[in-house]
């Protein structure tokens, strides 16, 4: 992406050999203008054929043109609901709030459309042993792909706090698991030694195969606002692989006339794990690690390997950064789940910084807002308990929804129900 150096989709490589900047995969976009339109897409909506029921090969011309379809590893992913949700959208102060529930995945996360995207390249290349480092979404992703394509999966998990969900999923879809002691920063940078060394294929967010299968959360999301582009897409930042993704979707939908101007994108950070937020406040002129600390698990990173890619998603579409509190990010999880829909600690970024950039003043009320849940309620469930029960440390249940104990008496019961507050 820096110096356009490029190499051919049959080389295993992930970082530039002669400047070791990101790698993109660059579309013909001469070609495409001419043979894709907006009709192609909406004609493949509601296919039962593979693999065009997927919601990411539904646009495999912006995703992998040439990939022959029996190499495809799909579930099939994505088709995810965007939800007008009025209630949150009163919450955070906007008149049109929609959530892209990526919670809605074969494995319970956006994940999964890259894992699509990364699993295939891993078949075209024919390797046999994929691995990642992971804060617990990425692994069960990849262990379920593995699992279905054949392959040997390999994951690394951090020392401690990883959600209970993601790696039930992990270990019951048979990879290997690995638990390193040390942080998902210095995880990701052995996975890349060991996978180097042993002839094992990576599958973080490092792979550019990965991110553009998650650049159709993007054209999804836009295709089901029948191509009507929203004024804001907010997103959580981790390792920054789906806001790099985003902007790449965004840039490529424009020059391929397919929207006719770009959503602003928002990055929400936790405060303890907000390396990008801090370089935004520099004027995104370099990036300082940080020690990651976060409840909200997922993005418990430090230093995102994804950054020059963020911060060209950033510049295209005229975007910003927010960082929300471990409090704020709980409390926005309790209105979210409250609403029926649910999602994970991380995911709430989303709808608690769209709140906070509303009481800023930087998205407006009559803006029309696309917040992104990044995954499913039951991937932490010890996180909702905990929080509901108020055992979280340092956080305050604003939200608790107490659980009763009761006999088994008709009377203490109605004593329960008659003091329970309606909805
Ligand atoms: N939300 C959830 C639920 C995630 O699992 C992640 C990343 C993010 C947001 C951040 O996305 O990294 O593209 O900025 N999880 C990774 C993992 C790192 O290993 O599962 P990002």
């Amino acid at each position: 992406m820096d110096c356009g150096h490029q190499y051919p989709t049959d080389q295993i490589i992930y970082t530039c050999s002669v400047c070791g900047g990101l790698l993109d995969v660059q579309h013909d976009l001469d070609t495409l203008r001419t043979s894709i339109s907006r009709a192609t897409f909406d004609e493949r909506l509601g296919t039962l054929e593979r693999p065009y029921n997927s919601g990411v090969w539904r646009y495999k011309e912006l995703v992998y043109p040439d990939v022959a379809d029996d190499l495809i590893v799909s579930r099939p992913e994505g088709n995810t609901n965007l939800y007008d949700s009025p209630r949150l959208a009163a919450w955070v102060g906007v008149q049109k709030l929609y959530l892209k529930h990526e919670g809605e995945n074969p494995t319970g996360s956006f994940k999964d459309r890259g894992m699509t995207g990364g699993v295939t390249q891993a078949r075209v290349l024919g390797i046999n042993r994929v691995a990642c480092a992971s804060t617990g979404n990425t692994s069960a992703s990849l262990a379920a792909y593995a699992a279905w394509a054949g392959l040997d999966g390999i994951v690394f998990f951090q020392n401690k706090q990883i959600a209970l969900g993601k790696l039930a999923q992990a270990i019951a879809y048979g990879a290997t698991g690995i638990q390193v002691n040390a942080d998902f920063d210095r995880n990701l940078e052995l996975v890349r030694e060991v996978a180097e060394k042993l002839g094992i294929y990576v599958l973080n967010s490092i792979n550019p195969f990965r991110l553009e299968g998650q650049k159709t959360i993007m054209i999804e999301t836009i295709q089901q606002l029948r191509w009507r582009v929203p004024d804001w897409i907010v997103v959580p930042g981790g390792n920054l692989g789906n806001s790099s993704a985003f902007g790449k979707a965004l840039y490529e939908l424009k020059a391929l006339g397919l929207i006719d101007r770009l959503p602003r994108l928002a990055i929400i950070q936790a405060d303890g794990a907000n390396p990008l937020y801090r370089s935004y406040q520099n004027g995104l002129k370099s990036l300082e690690p940080v020690h990651a600390e976060t409840i909200a698990t997922a993005i418990k990173i430090g230093n995102p390997v994804n950054y020059r890619k963020a911060v060209r998603a950033l510049h295209w579409t005229g975007g910003v950064v927010e960082e929300v509190s471990d409090q704020e990010i709980m409390d926005a999880k309790a209105q979210i789940d409250r609403t029926g829909i649910g999602c994970e600690p991380a995911s709430a970024c989303s709808v608690v910084g769209v709140r906070k950039l509303v009481e800023k003043g930087v998205i407006g009320r009559n803006e029309t807002v696309v917040g992104i849940l990044t995954g499913h309620v039951l991937k932490d469930a010890d996180a909702v308990i905990n929080y509901h029960s108020n055992q979280l440390d340092g956080i305050e249940a604003h939200y608790p929804n107490h659980l009763h104990q009761s006999e088994a008496t008709v009377a203490a019961l109605s004593e329960i129900l008659a003091v329970r507050e309606p909805n």
